[in-house]
């Protein structure tokens, strides 16, 4: 008999998610020609009722062969006749992109999730994405997508921790949304810095007079890329008086956010929706929640 429901994946992340809902894993191999074209390769048989696709990115990224690795699995296996096919992509490519911030630039989240939907996809399910001012994001989309809240896990990680007089911060305006979340389930108070960043040169400027005077400064974000947020954000907590301060993010796109982060503060860690050094907080669970239903 076919299984129900099969996960197609081709590290422990998908593995443990698989385990997790209770269904059986297919791996894929991940090839990529000398041109830099990519073919994945299913490893054994994919008949079932219903297939996940999950695609994990690992550091140093390359977001358009990962997009294009998890479009072509999803042709794939819908050509092998599975009809319910849902996608998995922990970190939205492309997401940040969720409007047209300057005239002449597409609109890229939109696209990336209508090729899904064209191509056969069913459902399609990530984490905290910067398109998180789109509810579930289904008005970029009439594919069912969901955006899973990756802040949860942060807060959990930080059950453990015994901090004295903390405050959690979020360094701009877009992102006080993620401290209040953590420091919401943690019952502590959340702030924010002002941050602008120049749309051609990407120069940022920060600012906050918030009284940090021996408080322990527990700074998270959604996203580190260049890590200049952060970095501006550390130098601005430790100026107001910090006694210590602390990184979280959900997402670590780029190895530069660590070599340029990590010696300024007491722990920087983010989660597993991208294969870091510092992925210690997983999202796994909370995915399962979310496909289990
Ligand atoms: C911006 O609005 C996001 O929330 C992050 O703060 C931003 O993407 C981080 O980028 P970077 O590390 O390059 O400053």
């Amino acid at each position: 008999m076919k299984p129900q429901k099969i996960v197609v994946c081709n590290d422990d992340f998908g593995e443990k998610l698989a385990r997790k809902i209770g269904a059986k894993i297919v791996k894929f191999e991940k090839r990529i020609f000398p041109d830099g074209e990519v073919c994945p390769r299913l490893m054994s048989a994919v008949s079932a009722d219903e297939a996940i696709i999950v695609n994990r990115m690992t550091l140093p990224m390359d977001p358009n062969s990962y997009f294009l690795e998890t479009l072509l699995l999803a042709k794939s296996i819908i050509g092998h006749g599975i009809k319910n096919v849902d996608v998995v992509m922990p970190y939205f490519v492309y997401g940040r992109q969720d409007k047209v911030f300057r005239s002449g630039e597409p609109s890229s989240a939109k696209f990336i999730l209508d090729l899904f939907e064209k191509t056969g996809v069913r459902k399609f399910y990530t984490v905290t994405s910067h398109a998180q001012r789109h509810k579930e994001m289904l008005d970029l989309s009439d594919m069912p997508s969901y955006n899973v809240n990756g802040l949860i896990p942060v807060a959990e990680y930080l059950k453990k921790k015994k901090f004295k007089n903390p405050i959690f911060i979020g360094p701009d305006q877009g992102s006080e949304f993620f401290a209040k979340t953590v420091a919401g389930i943690l019952g502590h108070k959340h702030d924010m810095f002002y941050k602008t960043r120049d749309k051609n040169t990407g120069k940022i400027t920060m600012s906050s007079n918030i009284d940090l005077r021996g408080r322990e400064v527990i700074l998270v974000d959604d996203i580190v890329s260049s890590g200049g947020t952060l970095i501006n954000a550390i130098n601005i907590a430790k100026k107001n008086g910090a006694k210590e301060v602390y990184v979280y993010v959900v997402h670590l796109v780029s190895d530069k956010g660590i070599k340029n982060i990590t010696p300024h503060v007491k722990e920087f860690l983010c989660t597993d929706t991208i294969n870091t050094k510092i992925s210690n907080i997983s999202v796994v669970d909370i995915l399962a929640e979310k496909l289990k239903g």
